[in-house]
């Protein structure tokens, strides 16, 4: 269900990416896409409302960024629309385009998770450096005590094997992301962060 939510929300802002974009390159066809342009912005926002409310993490700076560029967007898309504005749908275009790369991004205020971890639990294994790993690259999907179930992430501990867990940590799974990079301090400190999330 959040899967299909997500891609279908992805979809959407593909769409409205093309249909924001239509009215710079053909200034005359604007209006006859006015009503598939206001239901397309509609099903984006819900769709959004949507997963602010289930994705973990969903109200950290860089979303918050996002969130008000595309709303940014589609207000000057719909002005730019309306008054046959060329300037506004061409700044809305960019500020769509703009807030479309951000969410590929992914990454706090578009530093890498590599980048964002690299000093942290690096010298000894730390159950508080291995929540710090945590809230920066697992928090999004098992959420703030592992519960989240978002895309349907397990609990983290669903099977406390630490063999197993540092392998998926690693290597990832299924939709989890692989972390190869992390040193082996930092994997331990994640492993002794999760035992306390039983
Ligand atoms: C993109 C979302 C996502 C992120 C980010 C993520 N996980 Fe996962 N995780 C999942 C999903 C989904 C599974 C189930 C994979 C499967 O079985 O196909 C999973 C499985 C696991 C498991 C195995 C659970 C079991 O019993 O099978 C552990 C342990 C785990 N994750 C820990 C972590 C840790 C620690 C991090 C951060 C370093 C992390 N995950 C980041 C989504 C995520």
């Amino acid at each position: 269900m959040d899967t299909g939510i997500l891609h279908t929300h992805h979809l959407l802002a593909v769409l409205l990416l093309i249909l924001v974009g239509a009215p710079v390159v053909f200034p005359k066809g604007a209006a006859s896409l006015k009503k598939l342009h206001m239901v397309l912005d509609t099903l984006l926002i819900l769709t959004g409302a949507y997963l602010l409310f289930k994705a973990p993490g969903a109200f950290s700076p860089p979303y918050l960024l996002k969130y008000i560029l595309t709303i940014g967007a589609i207000v000057a898309g719909v002005i730019g629309s309306r008054r046959g504005n060329r300037k506004l749908s061409i700044a809305a275009f960019f500020l769509l385009v703009y807030a479309y790369g951000l969410s590929l991004q992914r990454d706090f205020l578009l530093r890498s998770e590599k980048e964002q971890v690299k000093a942290i639990a690096t010298q000894s294994v730390s159950i508080e450096g291995g929540k710090q790993l945590y809230q920066v690259l697992c928090l999004r999907c098992h959420g703030a005590d592992g519960k989240a179930h978002y895309r349907k992430s397990p609990h983290p501990m669903e099977h406390p094997d630490s063999n197993y867990q540092a392998h998926v940590i690693r290597h990832g799974k299924g939709i989890m992301p692989s972390h190869e990079y992390l040193t082996d301090t930092q994997v331990k400190s994640l492993l002794a962060y999760l035992r306390t999330l039983r």
